[in-house]
């Protein structure tokens, strides 16, 4: 299978060549990979924030604890969560449904009452988390769109969530930075290219029940 392979080829790519970037169809193309990942009853409680600007990547780079990855990658794509999320998230949702599907609201009152119910019964944290595990579900999707077309990219966690949050501006905007994904092309001198993969057999991955 086509995407098999490419799982094989693709690696958390640790050094960049700086020079190759990635042209504005790729971007879109893991964008939309991105948004098209499934959530927790649709409703995406989180953002992408794309960063090709060389100055704010040089700004994020120490927050990162300098990773290389930060200032060689062609773009960084990170992962936001809402902090705040609440009824009004569910209330655009609800009016996104109601435009695209052509229907009118009460038709999905139900489904709104039990969105509503679903996140009140979360401490915030608790909400949080939920989020949290919506958008890494999309950098799955982000990754592998990467892969299917060539692209090198390495998933991230090792960076100051809130420092990033401080950089992007991202927390009067209800938001907070969980994950990245940096994405390019591979150095020739990345040596981690040459590693073999390292996985469980399926045997150890598959429980029998
Ligand atoms: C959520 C997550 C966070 C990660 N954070 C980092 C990171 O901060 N820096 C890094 O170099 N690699 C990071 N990695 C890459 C992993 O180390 C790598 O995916 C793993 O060793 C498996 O190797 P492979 O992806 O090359 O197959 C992260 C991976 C994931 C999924």
């Amino acid at each position: 299978m086509e995407l098999l392979n490419k799982l094989q080829w693709r690696y958390a790519t640790k050094r960049f060549d700086k020079n190759r970037k990635l042209n504005s169809e790729q971007v879109n193309n893991l964008l939309q990979a991105a948004n098209l990942a499934p959530s927790s009853f649709g409703l995406q409680p989180f953002a992408i924030v794309m960063v090709d600007d060389e100055k704010i990547k040089e700004k994020l780079s120490p927050a990162g604890f300098n990773q290389p990855q930060i200032t060689e990658a062609s773009h960084l794509f990170i992962f936001a969560v809402r902090t705040d999320l609440s009824d009004k998230d569910v209330d655009e949702f609800v009016e996104r449904i109601v435009k695209t599907r052509d229907i009118v609201k009460e038709d999905i009152a139900d489904y709104e009452k039990t969105m509503k119910s679903s996140i009140n019964k979360r401490t915030p944290e608790q909400r949080f988390n939920w989020a949290a595990r919506q958008a890494y579900i999309s950098l799955g999707f982000l990754l592998s769109a990467a892969a299917m077309q060539d692209i090198d990219a390495c998933p991230m966690e090792g960076f100051s969530n809130e420092r990033f949050d401080e950089i992007l501006g991202l927390k009067e905007k209800g938001f907070s930075s969980v994950a990245m994904a940096a994405a390019g092309y591979r150095s020739p001198d990345d040596a981690y290219q040459q590693n073999r993969k390292v996985r469980k057999s399926l045997d150890e991955f598959v429980i029998q029940p």
